[in-house]
């Protein structure tokens, strides 16, 4: 491991920065943050789950990936492009290229597998960094396994086991970020897509996808049979788990419709607005004074006079009524405050004048 891929990731327990710890020998065997948690590195893979207790639907996924890796998960991922008629290459490839890589980029993979979006990563990358992760050491080993056959790669690669909420990794660290395939079954899909934002440089991009049959095929046949399936196939695609942050959001549908992409760049902070900006018109008013200035509701009477009012004044809704309340408010500071009441319950209430 690089030492300026050391600064890439923070503790997934604190958020503390790491520190390499050897065995004497040269190696290093031990990352540590600054509380002591130690995640063990082997062969060119820190394990940042070791000792943690995953949610269930995360320790579900690491068994299930653990005991497929290899044969069993291949013969899985060879029926889904046979089945749905697509050539693999084709649409692994063009999913990437929605990713926009440029040469140097820094790019995480979430959920590598066994690498195949891996291996197309590193070959598209000149002279820039792959970090990928997995929740699955398995899975993590034959992706490293790929990535060292591949020939003459000049893009570093980083291995790391790990959840995918929270990512161990600090914030704005990365130009893209990408994931295919394992989001439906995160046991925090909202927290993870907020992670990917987090690690993501601003004006970075985030490409994302997994199964989600499109909803114009829900009610077909078609739809109904490939969700019958593959329950997962019902997933929404989770673009109200975005977080506020997001710009530029895509969806778009692949592999015969059935799974969703979609595709963000991050900014700081939701879209800004002008809160004062004044309306035109009879209703006036800006989006702050309609949104926090509204008052308890009135009797239909009293409104549609404060309506005929305010056009024959040839004011706006909004300014007659700002007037006429603070008119009165000010009328009734000048009055004597009104006596409390005893409530039935014993409370003490103002009267309110009717
Ligand atoms: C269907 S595979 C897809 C692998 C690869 N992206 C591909 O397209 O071939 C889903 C992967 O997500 C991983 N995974 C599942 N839950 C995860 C989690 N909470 N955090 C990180 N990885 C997870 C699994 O171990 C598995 O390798």
């Amino acid at each position: 491991m690089r030492q300026s891929a050391l600064g890439v990731y923070r503790s997934p327990i604190t958020g503390e920065p790491l520190s390499k710890a050897g065995d004497g020998s040269g190696a290093i065997v031990e990352i540590r943050d600054l509380s002591g948690n130690r995640f063990p590195m082997k062969d060119g893979v820190i394990d940042f789950t070791a000792g943690a207790i995953l949610a269930g639907p995360d320790n579900d996924a690491r068994r299930s990936y653990d005991a497929q890796a290899g044969d069993m998960y291949e013969n899985a991922m060879r029926w889904l492009w046979q089945a749905f008629n697509e050539d693999e290459a084709s649409v692994r490839n063009a999913t990437l290229d929605r990713l926009d890589l440029r040469p140097g980029h820094r790019v995480l993979e979430i959920g590598c597998g066994s690498g195949s979006d891996s291996e197309l990563i590193a070959r598209r990358l000149t002279g820039g960094e792959l970090f990928v992760q997995d929740i699955s050491e398995q899975m993590v080993r034959l992706c490293q396994k790929r990535l060292d056959n591949l020939p003459r790669s000049d893009v570093a690669v980083e291995y790391s086991i790990a959840t995918a909420c929270p990512l161990p990794f600090e914030d704005a660290s990365f130009d893209r970020v990408f994931h295919f395939g394992g989001l439906n079954m995160f046991s925090d899909i909202g927290g993870s897509l907020r992670e990917m934002a987090r690690v993501t440089k601003r004006g970075g991009k985030v490409l994302v996808g997994d199964e989600s049959v499109g909803p114009w095929l829900r009610r077909s046949e078609y739809g109904k049979i490939v969700m019958n399936n593959n329950p997962l196939c019902a997933a929404p695609a989770p673009l109200d788990k975005l977080p506020e942050n997001v710009r530029d959001v895509g969806l778009n549908y692949v592999i015969g419709s059935t799974f969703y992409l979609i595709s963000f760049t991050v900014d700081d902070g939701p879209p800004t607005i002008d809160l004062d900006l004044p309306h035109q018109g009879a209703r006036g008013g800006t989006m702050r004074t309609r949104y926090f200035g509204q008052l308890e509701g009135v009797t239909l009477e009293a409104k549609q006079m404060a309506i005929e009012a305010a056009k024959a004044s040839q004011r706006s809704l909004h300014v007659w009524l700002d007037e006429a309340v603070r008119e009165k408010a000010s009328q009734s500071r000048m009055e004597p405050p009104p006596a409390p009441i005893e409530s039935r319950d014993g409370d003490q209430r103002t009267p309110s004048k009717r």
